[in-house]
């Protein structure tokens, strides 16, 4: 497909996504999408992958996801449905090869894909659950789901299987060990590892902000004993 024409149906696909994804208050709204698809180029530039795969993929990525859809094949109707429409067909079975293995589903389960287009995506997915912004969606998703904020006495716990990981329902706090904190040894690529050490720093010096705020040592002070 020319380059032109190309672009004029990535751009009618970025508007079909947006409608979907423009109401999300779970962290998953169109803004995710746009900031994975940012993501995963530029690691595709860098590893040599199939640029036109990769920016296809990382847009559906979330159309198929389980939380989304009642079962597997749903999500990927979806995504065929997409691409047939605005007339990408052909790129229907490298893109859903591509985000099939992609989501983390759990501390003790092996999620390496096998190609690196699909490496790609799943490490712009998992840094824009690090950082900053990786903070701000994990609470915009506790919210959503109506999990407790943080509660001491219930203490992470890490699963083996993708059914347990489903079944969670932690405080959002647990999350960080849960996953968020795994992420910086689980990236595929030496481009989003090099992103990834500023975003995983972040999050630790927030928790442990979190947790000095917490149990009072920024305001007790020697003195006070
Ligand atoms: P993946 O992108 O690997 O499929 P998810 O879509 O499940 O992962 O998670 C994306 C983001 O949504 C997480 O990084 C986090 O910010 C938020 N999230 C997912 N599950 C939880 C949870 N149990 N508690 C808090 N936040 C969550
Ligand atoms: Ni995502």
């Amino acid at each position: 497909m020319k380059e032109p024409i190309f672009r004029e149906a990535v751009g009618r696909l970025e508007n079909s996504i947006r409608r979907m994804q423009a109401t999300d208050s779970s962290g998953h709204d169109w803004w995710h999408t746009w900031r994975v698809r940012n993501l995963a180029t530029y690691i595709a530039s860098k590893e040599n992958a199939d640029l036109l795969v990769v920016e296809l993929a990382a847009l559906l990525h979330d159309v198929s996801d389980w939380k989304f859809n009642v079962d597997e094949k749903a999500g990927f109707d979806n995504v065929k449905g997409l691409l047939v429409v605005n007339k990408l067909e052909k790129y229907t079975r490298p893109v859903i090869s591509c985000i099939r293995n992609i989501s983390f589903k759990g501390a003790g389960v092996p999620d390496k894909p096998g190609s690196i287009e699909a490496q790609c995506v799943q490490d712009a997915d998992r840094l824009d659950a690090m950082g900053a912004i990786g903070i701000a969606r994990t609470f915009a998703f506790g919210g959503h789901h109506n999990r407790t904020l943080f509660d001491p006495e219930t203490k992470p716990v890490m699963v083996n299987t993708f059914e347990q990981y489903k079944s969670q329902n932690s405080p959002t706090i647990n999350h960080f060990y849960e996953k968020l904190f795994l992420l910086h040894d689980r990236l595929n690529t030496v481009t989003a590892k090099r992103i990834a050490a500023d975003r995983h720093q972040f999050m630790e010096a927030y928790i442990k902000r979190f947790m000095d705020e917490w149990n009072g040592s920024d305001f007790i002070s020697e003195q006070d004993f």
